[in-house]
This record gives C-alpha cells, structure tokens and sequence, in this order.
C-alpha cells in the first residue's frame, strides 16, 4: 500500500500517454507550436505495461488515461488492451473528437465511465478556444457514448468572458440528459496567463445557477474532485471542482505519471521522479515510487501557502498543464 506522511493511501494513478494534442487550447497548451516530445522519449508500450503493473502491486485500483490527448497516441488501442487485463477500473479523460473510432474498444476493456473536457456549446465560441472546428462532432460523440451506455462527465474550465454567458446552458444539457458535468475553476501552469482576477470561483458560479434553478446538495464520493449539485427534476448533475477557492487535498488519493514517464505526487507538485529513466537502466522502480509519496506535501505540492488571491505565477514552478495530464 502507499501510504503518505499525511496519512492518505494513494490508489488512483493517472498516466499520460503523450503530451500531443489535437485541440490548440491556450489555457493547457500555451504556445501553439509546442515541440512535442520525440518518441524514443515516451514511455513505450512494454514499459507502460511494466511501470502500470508495479502500481498495481502496490495497491492502485484506479488508472485514468490522459493526455495531452489520449487518443492521438498511436499505440493507443494496444496500451489499453495491455492495461485492461490489470484488476483495476479504467478511465480516461479525452476531448472525444475521434472517440466514435474506439467504443468498441473500450468496451472490449470493460471502460465504464469517459470524462469529456468541453468548455462550451457554442460552436463559435469552440473554435475560438481550440482553434479547431469540430463542436458538432464533439457533442455527437457525447451523445453517442450515452448511447452507448458509458457513464460521461462533462469537465468545462470556467473561461472568464465564456461561462458567465453559458452556465445555464450547462444546467440546461443535465435537463433530459443524464450528464455529469463539472465546472473547474481555472488553475495555473506554465506558460497559460493565469492571474487571480481570471478565477470564475464556484460560490460565483452557484450564484448563477441558482437564480434560474433549485439546486439540491449531493452526497459527494470519498476522493472526489467534485462539489455535486442537482438541479431538481434534472437528469443529470452539476458540480465544481473548486481547486482554487477550496481544495480537497486533505482526502487526495492520486499520483500521476507524466508520459515521459516521470512521476509527480501532485498536480502541483515540483518533484519529479525518473521512473522510466530507471527502468530503462535495468533497476526496480518501488523504492523511487514510494520516495516520491513519502515526499509528497500535504497541500497543493506546498506551492500555495497563501489565499489564490495573493499567488502570482512567477512563485509557482510547474510544467504546463499538458506536460502533466491534467
Ligand atoms: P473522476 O475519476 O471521474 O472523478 O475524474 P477526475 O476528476 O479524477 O479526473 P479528470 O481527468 O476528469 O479531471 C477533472 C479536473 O479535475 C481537471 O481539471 C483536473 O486537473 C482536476 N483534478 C484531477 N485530479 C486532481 C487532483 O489530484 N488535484 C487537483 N487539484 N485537481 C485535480
Ligand atoms: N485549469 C483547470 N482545468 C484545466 N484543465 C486543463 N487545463 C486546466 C486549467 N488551467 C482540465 C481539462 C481537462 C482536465 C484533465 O484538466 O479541461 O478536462
Ligand atoms: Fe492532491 Fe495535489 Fe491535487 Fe491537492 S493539489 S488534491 S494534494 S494532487
């Protein structure tokens, strides 16, 4: 089991499969021409399996797949069919623009639940964020997940000057739609123009909500990111996910590696350990994954001693947020 100096038992592990992305959204990928990471520099698929199974023995019952995007990485359909016969759950995180080519796929690795990053309805408005003309084909591949059966959580960043126009076009999807979706309050990493002015905060956004809506308090599951609301009578749920204005680190459960195969113990974290440097020497990776839990601080990686309000972003250190996975 990996246990913490907090003691929090850490089961969940996210693993990006490639910092590439097929979507050009500034908040994550600050600069446009980003020079992706050679392949020889990726974790290949026998020690994805390796490093994966290593967790595993070490109690993780929880993979998500990330990204950049997962999708796009080529060996995807092999890495998952390696990791689904692990005796774990599997998710994964995509903006589901080539997700009609692999629902065979994931359920032929007994993939239950997608979360779907998507931070607007208008196509316009989606264009002008990912610089890519592919809403229409976006929310068909929502629909068609629902179709098939999968649980989908929607995860909208809340873009100041986008959501105050859309967030009851938000409730409005959870209506007669048995979606999941979930406000992110806008976090900072390298290189994306984050200030504490640009923070839609949660309590803001309820506001909103409320005006137009009855919403409900639901019970939220052990580990979860997310705050849950229902509005009455709707199908689906409303939630956020309050990073900044109040975090869920004293319950946190998550490591992740990033897909050049460093280890990080939070999101925010600055230590980074050479899991995929040491396996390729030959060495066993346990001691170096339980340093990294052992280190890990008991707050937003101990970058945030104070209020968001008062961060400036030239104190935090921290890759970008599609170097890391989200
Ligand atoms: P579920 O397993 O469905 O609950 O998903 P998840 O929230 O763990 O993962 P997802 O990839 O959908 O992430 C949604 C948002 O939550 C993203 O903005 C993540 O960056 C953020 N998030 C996920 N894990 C953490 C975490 O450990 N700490 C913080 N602060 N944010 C996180
Ligand atoms: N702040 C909050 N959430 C972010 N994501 C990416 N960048 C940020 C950011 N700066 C979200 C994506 C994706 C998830 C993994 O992280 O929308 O759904
Ligand atoms: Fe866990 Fe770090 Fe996220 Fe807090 S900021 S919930 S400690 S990963």
């Amino acid at each position: 089991m990996l246990v913490d100096n907090h003691k929090r038992i850490h089961d969940y592990l996210r693993i990006s499969l490639t910092d590439s992305c097929n979507f050009r959204c500034q908040y994550c990928m600050p600069d446009e021409n980003i020079q992706c990471l050679p392949n020889k520099h990726l974790m290949q698929v026998d020690e994805i399996e390796k490093i994966a199974t290593n967790f595993v023995n070490l109690g993780v019952n929880k993979i998500r797949l990330t990204g950049g995007e997962p999708l796009v990485r080529k060996e995807f359909r092999e890495i998952l069919s390696r990791l689904s016969k692990l005796p774990v759950e599997i998710s994964l995180t995509t903006n589901a623009v080539l997700v009609h080519k692999f629902i065979d796929d994931f359920k032929a690795a007994g993939i239950r639940a997608v979360n779907v990053s998507l931070d607007t309805l208008d196509a316009e408005t989606f264009k002008r964020i990912t610089k890519r003309d592919q809403f229409d084909l976006v929310w068909r591949n929502i629909q068609l997940l629902l179709k098939e059966g999968f649980r989908v959580k929607i995860n909208a960043v809340a873009i100041e000057g986008v959501i105050e126009k859309e967030i009851l076009d938000f409730v409005e999807i959870t209506r007669d739609l048995p979606l999941h979706v979930r406000m992110i309050e806008f976090m900072p990493f390298e290189g994306n123009h984050w200030n504490s002015k640009k923070v839609i905060t949660a309590t803001q956004m309820l506001k909103w909500a409320e005006a137009e809506y009855d919403m409900v308090k639901l019970k939220d599951k052990p580990h979860a990111t997310a705050k849950k609301y229902k509005a009455i009578g709707h199908e689906g749920t409303f939630a956020f996910i309050t990073t900044m204005t109040e975090h869920f680190c004293g319950d946190c459960n998550r490591m992740r590696i990033t897909a050049d195969g460093k280890m990080k113990n939070c999101l925010f974290g600055k230590d980074e350990m050479d899991l995929l440097g040491t396996l390729r020497k030959g060495e066993d990776i346990e001691p170096l994954i339980r340093l990294s839990v052992l280190k890990k601080h008991a707050v937003m990686g101990g970058q945030f001693n104070k209020s968001y309000k008062d961060t400036e972003t030239t104190q935090l250190e921290n890759r970008s947020m599609i170097r890391i996975g989200g």
